[in-house]
């Protein structure tokens, strides 16, 4: 039998920690292993595949525009492309216009450049980026220094855009570092992902838009995990009343193949001239075409109001698991379908836990250390939520065999 985990470890440059779980492909919110086994994906593939596996939209998107092409230079129009950022901008930012990327991490980027051009065209005499603490806006070098996460960005050159480092929440924080650096722009995300699911308030949203109101700065949402419906609206920050400068999106975007971008304002979006940002990649019709399909999904087959009502399903059980088990959750954090599950625990024994589930079939991410994140695919059932914290349970260790018992 072929052994893929020596296979890769031979062939791939080992940057990620991998199971040997080497998977042959899925359909719903089921992944299959290259042994038959069932797995119920919990994750999405780090929260990209939104309408799960084989959705029959996607499928007849994708053929569709495989028969027509897949690519096309950015010296042409392209009607789908054109057509995806219409739709967009119409359920987001009304006077917006979009810029493609092929990822999140190239959404920072472009936002990085834009911010810095509106800073030189405008001559505000403002520098520099707030950023939240823990949270991640992508690996490249640019986006790298907004990563705030220990052990990401501190071993790797910074770039020459100052970065200023702020607390969620603590706004009188915020305002002595606007008052004191006057930085150009806050980038957030309204809930942060990689950072353990915590959903920003209203209050200080609404709060964060006043100051840069009140500064002259730009209100950046990074909403690359947030976005596509996750969170039961479009954007996350849809949820506040507030309204962002620069809105950047990616992962579930492209229904599974690498798409992202950002919808920027009337403030900022004349602010590129031709040759001063792109990407080979800059509009491709088989990415926009699969874009098209899922935002019809979720907007006008009413996917996104239906998952949400789903999360709340899944909120309750896992709160009721909490109740009945404290000495093992301390806490569970969510908006629509993205979940934190903080655990009393070693770092050491919520990997075990993880793995445990992942041999009952269960699929589920870690993330700093002890936070269980769930990012199920938005049309997980409630079936397969019941599925789920039954395994759950089962694979939960008791109070003594937990790290000092209790
Ligand atoms: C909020 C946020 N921004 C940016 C990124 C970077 O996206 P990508 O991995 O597609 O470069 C991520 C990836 O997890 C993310 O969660």
């Amino acid at each position: 039998m072929t052994n893929w985990f020596q296979l890769d470890k031979e062939y791939l440059i080992s940057a990620y920690p991998r199971t040997s779980v080497a998977i042959a492909g899925g359909r719903g919110c089921r992944l299959y292993d290259v042994n038959g086994k069932e797995y119920l994906d919990l994750f999405s593939g780090v929260g990209v595949n939104l309408l799960g596996y084989g959705h029959p939209e996607i499928i007849k998107a994708a053929s569709d525009q495989v028969e027509k092409c897949l690519h096309l230079p950015f010296h042409f129009l392209n009607p789908v492309a054109i057509e995806y950022a219409k739709k967009i901008v119409d359920h987001s930012l009304k006077d917006g216009k979009v810029f493609y990327t092929t990822s999140g991490a190239e959404a920072t980027e472009a936002t990085l450049k834009l911010v810095h051009k509106y800073g030189n065209i405008t001559n505000e005499q403002r520098h520099g980026i707030v950023v939240l603490g823990g949270s991640f806006h992508g690996r490249t070098l640019g986006a790298l220094h907004f990563t705030r996460q220990e052990g990401i960005y501190q071993d790797f050159p910074h770039t020459a855009i100052p970065v200023y480092e702020v607390e969620r929440e603590d706004l009188e924080g915020l305002e002595r570092t606007i008052r004191t650096k006057n930085p150009l722009a806050i980038m957030l995300e309204p809930v942060s992902g990689s950072g353990g699911i915590y959903p920003l308030s209203s209050g200080y949203l609404k709060s964060v838009e006043r100051l840069c109101r009140q500064y002259n700065m730009l209100f950046i949402v990074d909403e690359v995990q947030s976005g596509m419906g996750r969170t039961g609206k479009l954007f996350a920050y849809q949820h506040s009343d507030v309204t962002p400068d620069i809105i950047q999106f990616g992962k579930g975007a492209g229904g599974g193949i690498p798409f992202g971008g950002i919808i920027a304002g009337a403030r900022l979006y004349d602010m590129f001239s031709p040759g001063d940002h792109g990407t080979t990649f800059a509009h491709p019709p088989i990415s926009t075409a699969l874009g098209l399909t899922v935002l019809k999904t979720l907007i006008d087959d009413g996917l996104m109001q239906k998952s949400y009502d789903t999360s709340l399903y899944l909120n309750e059980q896992l709160q009721k698991v909490r109740r009945e088990n404290p000495y093992f959750i301390e806490e569970v954090r969510h908006c629509g379908m993205m979940f934190g599950i903080s655990i009393h625990d070693t770092n050491e024994n919520v990997k075990k836990f993880q793995l445990d589930l992942l041999e009952k079939g269960m699929l589920v991410d870690v993330t700093q250390g002890n936070i269980i994140r769930l990012l199920p695919p938005l049309i997980i059932a409630k079936e397969e939520i019941d599925q789920f914290i039954d395994q759950f349970l089962a694979c939960m260790p008791q109070p003594l065999t937990m790290a000092g018992g209790v």
